[in-house]
């Protein structure tokens, strides 16, 4: 399992205490571990299994991992005091760094995103996961520098109260579905679409007339199976806390999503 060797910074955006880490594969991370805002595993939770859907619907997100925050490093980290923010070592979530800026997304920057195609993708992981952070919030658009691709980055907020749901919460979900969470009918998504459909117009006019939004993404989840699910569930450290019938719920939950 990847270490941590070095803490190189806290970063300036984000409310869980997110650092730009060195691991044992000398390559660059952002981790999100146990600190003063992320009580519980709740969040790291949500990120994996996040992160695990994404690359079974083949999403763009970076690479990640669970690692290790080792005690040693939380002491001797002479950059940041991570005592003070509270944060506990053992098992944290590791997203691999990528080069490039979070997008405001406006009438002229969404001109510039090269996989506009990601539109259907991003917005129906979006509403299967109930994740709330994206609208209203720059920092969860992210632009890779290389190849100008647009990619889903921050998934603490998925299951649509972020660190606090549970079982009760989620069957409750499962019954009253909220039809789509509001955030995505928000203008950033709208705007999106906009664009996704005029790319589409332009260079497909034949399918466009047949197709709508969700059709090859549709089609693609229909290929999944329960079993891929539920492996998106499996592994993920005790240290986190989450009880067993939560993350069942949370796997039921899925499964009936998609
Ligand atoms: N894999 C990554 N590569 C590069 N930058 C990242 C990566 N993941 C997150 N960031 C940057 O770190 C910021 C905070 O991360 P984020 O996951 O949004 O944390 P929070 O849940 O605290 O908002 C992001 O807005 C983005 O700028
Ligand atoms: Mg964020």
């Amino acid at each position: 399992m990847l270490k941590v060797t070095v803490i190189n910074e806290i970063m300036k955006v984000g409310s869980t205490i997110p650092l730009r880490v060195t691991c044992s594969d000398f390559k660059q991370y952002i981790l999100k571990g146990i600190n003063k805002n992320v009580p519980t595993g709740k969040a790291l939770f949500n990120e994996v299994v996040a992160s695990r859907f994404a690359k079974l619907i083949g999403l763009d997100t970076p690479n990640t991992a669970i690692g290790i925050l080792p005690e040693s490093i939380i002491t001797s980290s002479d950059i940041i005091n991570l005592k003070k923010y509270g944060f506990k070592s053992g098992p944290c979530f590791l997203s691999e760094y990528l080069e490039g800026t979070s997008l405001r997304i406006n009438p002229v920057t969404v001109k510039y995103i090269s996989n506009i195609d990601i539109v259907p993708k991003l917005i129906l992981f979006d509403v299967i996961l109930m994740n709330t952070d994206r609208e209203g919030n720059d920092g969860n658009w992210f632009h890779v520098k290389k190849g100008h691709k647009l990619i889903a980055i921050d998934h603490t907020n998925i299951f649509r109260i972020a660190q606090i749901w549970d079982k009760n919460t989620l069957e409750q979900d499962e019954v009253i579905p909220p039809k789509i969470v509001d955030e995505i009918k928000g203008p950033t998504y709208r705007l999106l679409v906009q664009e996704y459909e005029k790319k589409l117009k332009k260079n497909q006019h034949h399918l466009y007339q047949h197709q709508h939004l969700f059709s090859g993404i549709g089609r693609k989840i229909e290929t999944i199976t329960d079993d891929q699910i539920q492996n998106c569930f499996i592994n993920i450290p005790q240290e986190w806390g989450i009880s067993d019938e939560d993350s069942e719920a949370a796997a039921k939950f899925l499964k009936c999503q998609y």
